[in-house]
C-alpha cells in the first residue's frame, strides 16, 4: 500500500518535469510558436544592429570632439600652455590669479618655486613664464616700485653684506 503512494508521487513529480523539458511540443497558451519566434530574433537582431551602429556614430563624434579640443589646445600661445604645464603641476590656474609681481618680482617667484619647492623647469622657460606673468600679472604703480627697489635693495644687500664684514673685520685688526 506504501509503495503505490510513493510510485503516484513520484509519477506526478515527474511526469510535468518531463513535460517541461520537451521543449518545442510543450507550447501552452500565450507562447510563441516556431515562425513567430523567428520574427521576434530577426527585430532583436535589428535593433542590436541598428544600437551598434548608434554606438559607433557616437564613438565618431567623440573622437572628432576630442581632436577639435586638442587642436584648439595647441593653437593657444606657448607661455599659456607652458604655464598650465609647469604651474599646474601644483597650483589651480585660479590659485594664482590674484597675484601681481613685476617681471623681477615674477623671476625671484619661479626661482623659489624652482630652488625651494622642486617646481621642474629650465631656466628659458622660467624666463618665458616670468615674461608672460609680469604682462598678465604685472604689479603696476606704488606696488611695482616698492617691489623694484625691495628685491634690489635685497640684492645689493646680498652683495654689501659680505664685503661690509671683511672691511670691519681688517679695521679691527
Ligand atoms: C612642485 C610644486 C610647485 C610648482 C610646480 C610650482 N609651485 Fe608655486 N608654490 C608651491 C608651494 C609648495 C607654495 C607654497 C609655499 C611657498 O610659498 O613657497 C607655492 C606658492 C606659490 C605662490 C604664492 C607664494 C608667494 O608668496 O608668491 C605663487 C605666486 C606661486 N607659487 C607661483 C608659481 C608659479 C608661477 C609656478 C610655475 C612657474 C609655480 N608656482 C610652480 C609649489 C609649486
Amino acid at each position: 500500500m506504501k509503495r503505490k503512494w510513493a510510485l503516484l508521487l513520484l509519477l506526478g513529480i515527474a511526469i510535468p518535469a518531463w513535460a517541461e523539458m520537451e521543449g518545442d511540443t510543450y507550447v501552452p497558451d500565450g507562447v510563441l510558436d516556431a515562425r513567430s519566434r523567428e520574427s521576434m530574433r530577426a527585430r532583436i537582431q535589428a535593433e542590436q544592429a541598428a544600437e551598434a551602429e548608434r554606438e559607433r556614430l557616437r564613438q565618431a563624434e567623440w573622437r572628432a570632439e576630442q581632436a577639435r579640443i586638442a587642436a584648439e589646445a595647441a593653437r593657444r600661445p606657448y607661455p599659456e600652455r607652458l604655464f598650465e604645464a609647469r604651474c599646474g603641476l601644483c597650483h589651480a590656474p585660479e590659485q594664482l590669479a590674484p597675484y601681481r609681481h613685476t617681471w623681477l618680482g615674477w623671476q625671484a617667484v619661479i626661482a623659489r618655486m624652482r630652488w625651494l619647492n622642486g617646481a621642474p623647469l629650465s631656466l628659458s622657460e622660467g624666463n618665458v613664464l616670468a615674461r608672460y606673468l609680469a604682462e598678465r600679472q604685472g604689479a603696476r604703480g606704488v606696488a611695482a616700485m616698492l617691489e623694484w627697489a625691495g628685491l634690489l635693495g635685497a640684492a645689493l644687500a646680498l652683495v654689501l653684506a659680505p664685503w661690509l664684514a671683511w672691511r670691519s673685520l681688517r679695521r679691527r685688526r
